[in-house]
């Protein structure tokens, strides 16, 4: 049977004693789960999480890391870091990362190679933004995401590399993409992946959907064959929504 792959995305929010309880909760209310899962709190709760998640089903995520493995970089944390409390996951180029931070396809791609070097699983975000979407630009800027954010990866490499594409416009804005054109997309992220490393690599690589996931859609996306998973944000931020959206199939 198919497998999915939900994670949560908990961005600038909670603190360590509210991270732990949603941690906990979520690690009792998820044990039986076929799908992987995975939550990314803050960095100041990452390592007081690993502790509960602790012999779970649920992996540990970060939601971003320093281009370097260590030395003068004020302000950044490592790879070395992450990987020392149990982190197993993190999530690169996602559209704040981009939009707000400026940073580029050359920064992230340095950033994946990095994390794919230290064995760490990678949840590498494209997406357009609505401009680029009414420009009829999607294609070009997510295949340059996937290309230029893949770049020197390898095929086995990519094995440990999930794409999450989440249209800019959809992202904590309570509109998705209908599932229709959100599978639109997914698939021609899979034929940019089939141009890049074949047809096996396009057949195995996971692509979540992100941009306002709730319960009440998560199943719909989800049927659709090019949607191996769901990144979420808003949604992941309490037991009551994201419980549900991992568990859709029931
Ligand atoms: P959202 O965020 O579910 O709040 O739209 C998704 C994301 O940014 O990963």
């Amino acid at each position: 049977m198919r497998s999915y792959y939900i994670a949560g995305n908990w961005k600038m929010h909670k603190t360590v004693s509210e991270s732990v309880q949603l941690a906990q909760e979520l690690k009792d209310k998820l044990s039986g789960s076929k799908e992987k899962i995975m939550i990314a709190p803050a960095f100041t709760a990452l390592d007081a999480v690993s502790k509960v998640l602790k012999g779970s089903n649920i992996l540990l995520g970060a939601q971003n890391m320093g281009p370097e493995e260590q030395g003068a970089h004020t302000g950044e944390v490592s790879v070395l870091m992450l990987k020392d409390i149990g982190v197993k996951v993190v999530i690169l180029g996602h559209s704040e990362r981009r939009h707000t931070y400026l940073e580029t396809d050359a920064l992230i791609n340095k950033k994946v190679r990095l994390a794919l070097a230290h064995d760490m699983e990678v949840i590498l975000c494209v997406g357009e933004t609505l401009a680029e979407r009414e420009a009829g630009m999607l294609e070009s800027v997510v295949s340059t995401q996937l290309k230029e954010g893949l770049a020197g990866v390898g095929v086995d490499a990519l094995s440990k590399v999930t794409i999450a594409y989440e249209p800019v416009w959809a992202i904590g804005t309570g509109k998705t993409a209908t599932p229709e054109d959100a599978d639109a997309v997914h698939a021609y992220c899979r034929s940019v992946i089939r141009g890049l490393y074949g047809e096996e690599a396009a057949k195995n690589v996971v692509i979540q959907y992100g941009g306002s996931v709730k319960p009440d859609n998560a199943a719909s996306l989800m049927a659709k064959p090019n949607i191996d998973g769901a990144l979420v944000g808003g949604a992941s931020l309490d037991a009551k929504t994201f419980v549900p959206i991992v568990q859709f199939r029931s």
